[in-house]
């Protein structure tokens, strides 16, 4: 058995681009299951290609975006692989047509599993989230259950204090947070993601319970937490548009929404996945600089940021200061910029007589 640590390799590889592309889908789920897959995807490989395997296998079910992510990964790495997946095959689904069926060969086998027939719901935890879905959750009214939650506690439980904390960004990605209070600095990329998604579930921040579209073409319904990636995402968007030209940031943001729907898609490893993450890594030279944001009941809140390399200009934005800048200037500058929407209005009047 091979059961290699790929933590540290999650968090640089995977999750560090997502934070520099502010990756979401559906502007709301982090990603979290599918930054995951094609890291398994390359080490399952590089297991097969050292033991001359033919064949790999998953036990993704044929319903959803997980089977896909798996093999796109497993074909781009190693084009000649075969992959099974039980799930599709009619001799395996027939005989466990659900959840029910399986629970049952579980016991009589004396399998151990994470899931019983009290939770029932499908769960995948990594070190960036867990999804809850499936089971009671298929009804997407049905409200999370009580105890449901394990990366994060409940808003009404959370602590009576915040926890202030520091975050330094360098090319888009942390290198280091601070929390003064509590005596803590982390530097190391995983330990500082450990760190994030302690303190954010202590003030459980990154619930989110949406519907979402799987790429094969149904909605399900998803509910996910995701501390640490929540934090790093609201202090990445802040600095961001702290110390980014305003038109470069446009362009990097629909590349943004192109990566999100990449990676939720399983292409991962495709030549326009490649491009977009090239082409965000390049957009994040100079976002360096540090955010102070205050932890509290669900939500991060941001008090404060500091650059080197900001083109935030203190005494050309002062109400204060007159600065290189003539306000008759933008006089002329609102008369052109009305000009359209003069000839606009007197069109839409014309039409009313
Ligand atoms: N719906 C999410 C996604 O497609 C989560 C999938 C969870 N996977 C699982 N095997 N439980 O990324
Ligand atoms: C599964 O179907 O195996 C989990 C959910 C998904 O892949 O979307």
């Amino acid at each position: 058995m091979v059961i290699p640590d790929l933590r540290k390799d999650f968090v640089t590889d995977f999750i560090w681009p997502a934070v520099q592309g502010n990756a979401t889908y559906e502007d709301r789920y982090l990603l979290g299951t599918a930054l995951a897959r094609p890291l398994i995807a390359k080490a399952m490989i590089k297991v097969a290609v050292e033991e001359k395997a033919q064949y790999v296998s998953h036990g993704a079910t044929g319903k959803g975006n997980d089977q896909i992510r798996f093999e796109l990964g497993a074909y781009a790495l190693c084009p000649s692989i075969q992959v099974l997946s039980p799930w599709r095959m009619p001799e395996f689904y027939k005989r466990f047509p659900g959840r029910n069926e399986l629970f049952e060969y579980a016991k009589v086998h004396n399998i151990p599993l994470p899931v019983t027939p009290k939770t029932p719901w499908s769960m995948d935890a990594n070190m960036m989230h867990i999804s809850y879905e499936s089971g009671v959750l298929e009804n997407p009214d049905h409200h999370a259950p009580d105890g449901l939650y394990q990366m994060t506690v409940d808003p009404e439980k959370a602590p009576e204090v915040a926890d202030i904390i520091e975050i330094e960004f360098k090319r888009g990605v942390p290198v280091r947070v601070s929390n003064a209070a509590a005596n803590v600095t982390k530097t190391d990329s995983l330990e500082l993601f450990l760190y994030l998604n302690e303190v954010g579930g202590k003030h459980s921040i990154g619930r989110v319970d949406l519907v979402e579209n799987r790429f094969i073409g149904m909605k399900s319904r998803g509910i996910y937490e995701t501390p640490g990636g929540t934090i790093l995402i609201e202090a990445h968007t802040d600095i961001e548009v702290f110390t980014l030209d305003r038109e470069m940031r446009k362009i990097k943001r629909k590349l943004d929404l192109e990566f999100g729907d990449q990676v939720y898609r399983g292409f991962w490893f495709s030549p326009e996945c490649e491009y977009t993450r090239k082409c965000i890594d390049l957009s994040q030279e100079h976002v360096e600089g540090v955010v102070t944001m205050k932890l509290y009941k669900g939500r991060c809140y941001i008090l404060g940021r500091k650059s080197e390399l900001s083109l935030y200009n203190e005494e050309l934005v002062s109400m204060n200061v007159q600065g290189d800048y003539e306000p008759t200037d933008a006089g002329g500058f609102i008369k052109i910029n009305s000009l359209r929407l003069k000839e606009y209005a007197r069109l839409r009047q014309q039409e009313k007589q």
